[in-house]
């Protein structure tokens, strides 16, 4: 058996022989879905999700580039939208390819470049990008892959971070492993820096950027009810964002459904936020999550 893929213009879909999926959207590049191969799906996508393309996609895994949340201090990317414009763009399917003598995994390559950006945004970061975005699935594993090149003359300057939000039965049987000694800025207590002693459990609303100490090769692992299911490996991703909206966040989101929902999700979002990434003429930067299902 072979490797499945459909794409109608709007979501490119691939299925593994041994029946494990994922979906994304050329709206974003958003990883919509991401299914075993009994159909439960491991991301978790909002009821109320826009989905025509006018505005970023509530759910899945978003990319953010070239700005995490919004930098009104750093000029250069001043006036941009909250986390970019990298989710809400529309980009290129470049093909798909398969690990030599493999059918068992597939790669999905998508491409965005400063001649794909709409007048608007085009002209609030007039530099000249490619980025080069890949998502990979195994059966127990997706990894996904954004190389940021600069084309132009001008250097520029950009955060990037993937937006993962997992699907999980109860956020009350949660424990976040592999940030323990970490500094933590907590977005939700005025910026303050605080220190992680333990693994994190989330009673209450958590928006915060980890900052694991350097050349920590430790995996983030996600458990439920003390088992362990998810395994986030980081590759040139220096920060580690936590974020649950909880109740009344949740529901002053219209796009966030149910409003329970937030029990559901929980976002561990690898990024390279801190310092900005510089990018002189013709440099390359490369960045990748790999999540394992364990
Ligand atoms: C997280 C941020 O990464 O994204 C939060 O840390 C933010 O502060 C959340 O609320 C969702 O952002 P948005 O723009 O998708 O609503």
């Amino acid at each position: 058996a072979q490797v499945t893929i459909s794409d109608d213009n709007s979501t490119v879909k691939a299925v593994l022989p041994t029946g494990e999926s994922v979906q994304v959207r050329l709206y974003g590049a958003t990883v919509s879905s991401w299914k075993t191969a009994t159909g439960k799906d491991n991301l978790w996508m909002s009821e109320a999700a826009v989905l025509d393309g006018s505005k970023a996609i509530r759910g899945g895994i978003p990319v953010v580039f070239p700005v995490f949340g919004t930098a009104p201090d750093k000029e250069s990317v001043a006036k941009l939208p909250q986390h970019g414009f990298a989710r809400i763009s529309r980009w290129e399917f470049l093909g798909k390819s398969t690990s030599e003598g493999s059918s068992s995994n597939v790669k999905l390559d998508f491409g965005l470049s400063s001649e794909n950006l709409d007048d608007n945004l085009k002209s609030l970061w007039p530099y000249k990008f490619g980025l080069l975005y890949s998502v990979a699935l195994d059966p127990d594993s997706l990894k996904t892959t954004l190389v940021v090149t600069n084309q132009g003359d001008e250097p520029f300057e950009f955060q990037t971070l993937f937006h993962t939000y997992f699907n999980i039965s109860d956020i009350s049987a949660i424990n976040i492993a592999g940030l323990e000694d970490s500094d933590y800025l907590d977005k939700v207590d005025s910026l303050k820096t605080k220190h992680q002693d333990s693994s994190i459990t989330i009673t209450s609303e958590m928006d915060r950027v980890y900052e694991p100490p350097k050349k920590s090769e430790v995996p983030v692992v996600i458990s439920e009810d003390g088992e362990p299911r998810f395994e986030i490996v980081r590759d040139n991703l220096d920060q580690v964002v936590v974020w649950n909206p909880w109740t009344e966040t949740a529901a002053k989101m219209a796009d966030f459904a149910p409003n329970e929902g937030y029990k559901n999700m929980v976002c561990v979002e690898p990024g390279s936020l801190k310092p900005w990434q510089k990018l002189e003429k013709g440099d390359a930067f490369e960045a990748a999550q790999t999540i394992k299902l364990v």
